[in-house]
């Protein structure tokens, strides 16, 4: 189920007008303010295309997000049947804070090809090459190092792993220390985390660790157009949570997930940056113009890149 080529211009232009969005709330200490104005730029945007869209990773769902809720429907309701995943604003703290990584995201395949994913938390596992059973979410972290440094003929001091700093990860921190590994911690921003090792211009060899769901499904339609391995496991902590996921179609809450297994075919993905950070430039403002910065990819045409635009506000 190929996308067609025409949607990559109109899915950046959704990415980059809702990073314009967010961008007029940079620095002003409301995470909840960049976020919304992200969120109905994308809304706006996304119904003017002709599609039937619908929304499988969001905002939440109806009852606690009013738009982009999973399960609402976008689009003109005419053209192809679409899922669409979106974080409009991704790393809400760093719009607030006037921080770098700060992105507007999307990501689309035809309709039932991309993982319908509860709001929970998620383990994931990412490194650039598609190779089996070196690297594995039921690995141990010594262990993963191990193969990684031999299948890239490096030892492990010269690898390097990025990581969200959080205290749940006190115990993969410690042994990545303990290997001697470089480490990059990050304070938030594990869509932009995981790509880090799509590059070798990034320096990252791996990235893990327990971030958003959503946003590893995300993540995983561009590691899929850059060929590389994703491997992820929800996490269900609350009663709520297991009920929605069975809601959702997940019978086997302890199921490790193959990279095709969460997208399933042809992607689309746009990740257009509000402030400068690692992976794209932030948003700049010329007159009556803007200039942003996307990480385009779409896996049946082969495109991944940065793609600059300049467009009137
Ligand atoms: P928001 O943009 O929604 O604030 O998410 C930022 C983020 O760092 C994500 O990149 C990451 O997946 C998640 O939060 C981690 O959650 P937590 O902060 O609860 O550890």
């Amino acid at each position: 189920m190929i996308l067609e080529k025409e949607f990559e211009d109109l899915f950046l232009n959704v990415s980059s007008r809702a990073a314009l969005s967010s961008y007029r709330y940079v620095g002003k200490n409301d995470k909840k303010a960049a976020d919304k104005a992200a969120v109905d730029s994308m809304r706006d945007q996304l119904n003017k295309i002709n599609i039937k869209g619908e929304i499988v990773i969001g905002e939440g769902e109806l009852d606690e997000a009013p738009m982009l809720y999973i399960g609402e429907k976008v689009g003109t309701n005419k053209g192809p049947e679409l899922d669409i995943a979106v974080d409009p604003l991704e790393g809400t703290n760093f719009a607030a804070n006037n921080l770098p990584g700060a992105l507007a995201v999307i990501a689309v395949s035809k309709k039932s090809h991309l993982f319908k994913a509860p709001e929970t938390y998620m383990d994931k596992i990412s490194v650039n090459f598609s190779e089996p059973n070196v690297v594995d979410l039921d690995f141990s972290t010594k262990k993963n190092i191990f193969n990684l440094a031999e299948f890239k003929n490096k030892k492990p001091n010269e690898l390097t792993a990025c990581i969200l700093d959080r205290p749940r990860h006190k115990k993969i921190i410690e042994e990545l220390k303990r290997l001697n590994v470089k480490i990059k911690l990050i304070s938030d921003g594990d869509i932009s985390g995981a790509l880090l090792v799509t590059d070798p211009k990034y320096c990252v060899d791996i990235f893990l660790g327990i971030g958003g769901g959503p946003e590893g499904v995300l993540a995983a339609s561009a590691l899929d157009a850059f060929g590389c391995n994703f491997q992820c496991k929800f996490l269900f902590e609350t009663k709520k949570d297991i009920e929605r996921a069975k809601l959702m179609g997940i019978d086997d809450l302890n199921k490790k997930y193959q990279l095709n297994e969460i997208v399933s075919g042809d992607s689309i993905f746009c990740a257009t940056g509000v402030t400068t950070g690692d992976l794209v430039s932030g948003i700049v403002i010329e007159g009556n113009e803007f200039i942003s910065e996307t990480l385009i990819t779409h896996k049946s045409t082969g495109l991944k890149k940065l793609v600059k635009t300049k467009q009137i506000i």
